[in-house]
């Protein structure tokens, strides 16, 4: 955002916001860097890359950890940071004379925070982090550098390149966030949810996906490369597949449902927002439409009390069997499963109906990093076996930022394994549902001392819509 947008976000750039989070991160990085027995890490923002054979590549997305320190609008192509115990942080930002792209300024709103060098030459930029860091240190296996490997001019010089001691404990600590953080969270929540409000309102008028897309492009004010991540905009069967990633350019003649899957990005940090619909009324046999009508509801208690039992100290994991316990009820309450709950559950049943984990980190990417990770020395906490999708085992603990995205869908490929072997499985209703796809209904909470806040949900009261579960 650049103070051109058309609805007023949350202020975010304030001297106490960027005071607290620079103090923060620098103090998480130094501590870091010294625990891990490094002097310093150089942080390459990343190469713009182009197509095989072309002269034009994907935009470029900087490294995340680049992005901790500086906002994408200045997180440019070959710009390092040097951090330094007990020295100010500086960033070498790299400014070419460009007639073909705009080149933007340096960041000098945050050089209360940081030492800004700006360079021309990618040359010139090497030359100086390499004779800043020789003054620095005189022990190059001390270096750490955190960054693609493809940079050859600066990993030429036994610099240690990603040492996992470093990005291990970086990654955990990013978990926990700073109030700056969470400022932009809230941001990029209210851009999701006045993208799901028009989405919303095209879709109840007939909207194609791609017109839902549009629509959602449009209210949340992005273009595409802006997006946290590709929109999942899936009408009718699309819905059941988990990340669908096409845009019909026409409404189906039998509109019955639509699930979309869009966030914002807001300095870098996503909102990740599902919501699904039901058409009023639909060409899909009446009990069909008034069983998934039923089923949304029923799913949208069920996420509500999900996001409830979030708590400090609490386990993930221990929800996601509890989104198992409560879908194996709503399955066998809808005379899905012809079973009770307790078997369902037992047999792993629900599994086929949900393959994917109840969700995860959230930040600077939108599966945020270190949710398998149980300690700052990397160890690991892997998935149980039955939910191998599970991207969050670690205990939920204060200031994290994660998703609550229970699902429900009819997905044929894992349904089928069962159909000739398996006497609890109604096939006429199932086969009756296919064509509404699925359901996902997903929120962005920050864990409070005690209880949450509700991201999402505090987005669509902000912008005052109260139209879809908000
Ligand atoms: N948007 C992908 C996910 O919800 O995890
Ligand atoms: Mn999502
Ligand atoms: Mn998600």
């Amino acid at each position: 955002m650049d103070g051109t947008e058309r609805y007023s976000y949350l202020p975010i750039d304030t001297p106490e916001l960027l005071q607290e989070h620079y103090t923060e991160i620098q103090k998480t990085w130094w501590q870091t860097v010294t625990d891990a027995k490094f002097d310093l890490v150089v942080v390459h923002a990343g190469q713009a890359q182009l197509f095989f054979e072309d002269d034009h590549g994907p935009t470029f997305k900087a490294n995340p950890h680049f992005l901790q320190w500086i906002p994408p609008e200045y997180a440019v192509a070959e710009s390092c940071l040097v951090i330094c115990p007990g020295k100010t942080t500086r960033l070498l930002f790299f400014q070419p004379s460009d007639y073909w792209h705009a080149v933007p300024m340096p960041p000098d709103h945050l050089s209360g925070h940081l030492e800004i060098r700006t360079f021309t030459t990618v040359a010139d930029l090497h030359q100086h982090c390499t004779e800043q860091v020789e003054q620095l240190t005189k022990a190059p296996e001390r270096v750490a550098f955190v960054g693609e490997p493809s940079c050859k001019t600066l990993l030429g010089k036994d610099w240690q390149q990603n040492p996992s001691s470093l990005i291990h404990r970086l990654n955990f600590a990013r978990a926990a966030k700073t109030n700056y953080e969470l400022a932009a969270m809230r941001n990029a929540s209210i851009m999701g949810a006045l993208g799901h409000r028009a989405a919303a309102n095209c879709f109840s008028e007939g909207g194609s996906e791609f017109d839902v897309h549009m629509a959602f492009l449009d209210a949340s004010e992005q273009n595409e490369p802006e997006l946290p991540y590709g929109n999942i905009v899936a009408q009718n069967h699309h819905a059941a597949f988990l990340h669908y990633q096409f845009q019909d350019r026409h409404t189906p003649t039998e509109l019955n449902s639509l699930l979309i899957d869009a966030g914002g990005s807001y300095r870098g940090y996503a909102s990740d927002i599902t919501r699904t619909y039901v058409t009023a009324q639909s060409n899909a046999a009446h009990e069909a439409h008034a069983a998934f009508t039923s089923l949304l509801a029923e799913m949208r208690n069920h996420q509500d009390r999900l996001v409830n039992a979030v708590a400090p100290g609490g386990s993930y994991v221990e929800l996601q069997q509890l989104m198992h316990e409560q879908l194996a009820e709503i399955l066998t309450t809808h005379h899905i499963l012809k079973c009770s709950a307790q078997e369902a559950f037992a047999h792993g049943l629900t599994e086929a109906f949900c393959p994917h984990g109840l969700g995860h980190l959230l930040g600077l990417q939108v599966h945020d990093v270190g949710g398998q990770q149980i300690a700052e020395s990397g160890e690991l906490r892997p998935p149980p076996e039955n939910y191998p999708a599970l991207r969050f085992t670690r205990p939920i603990s204060e200031n994290m930022v994660l998703t609550v995205e229970p699902g429900l869908y009819f997905i044929p490929v894992l349904l089928e394994p069962y159909r000739n072997n398996h006497a609890s499985f109604n096939w006429h209703l199932i086969d009756a549902l296919c064509p509404f796809g699925g359901i996902r209904i997903e929120d962005n909470v920050r864990v409070l001392p005690t209880g949450i806040e509700n991201l999402t949900r505090d987005a669509f009261t902000t912008i005052g819509y109260t139209g879809a579960h908000p």
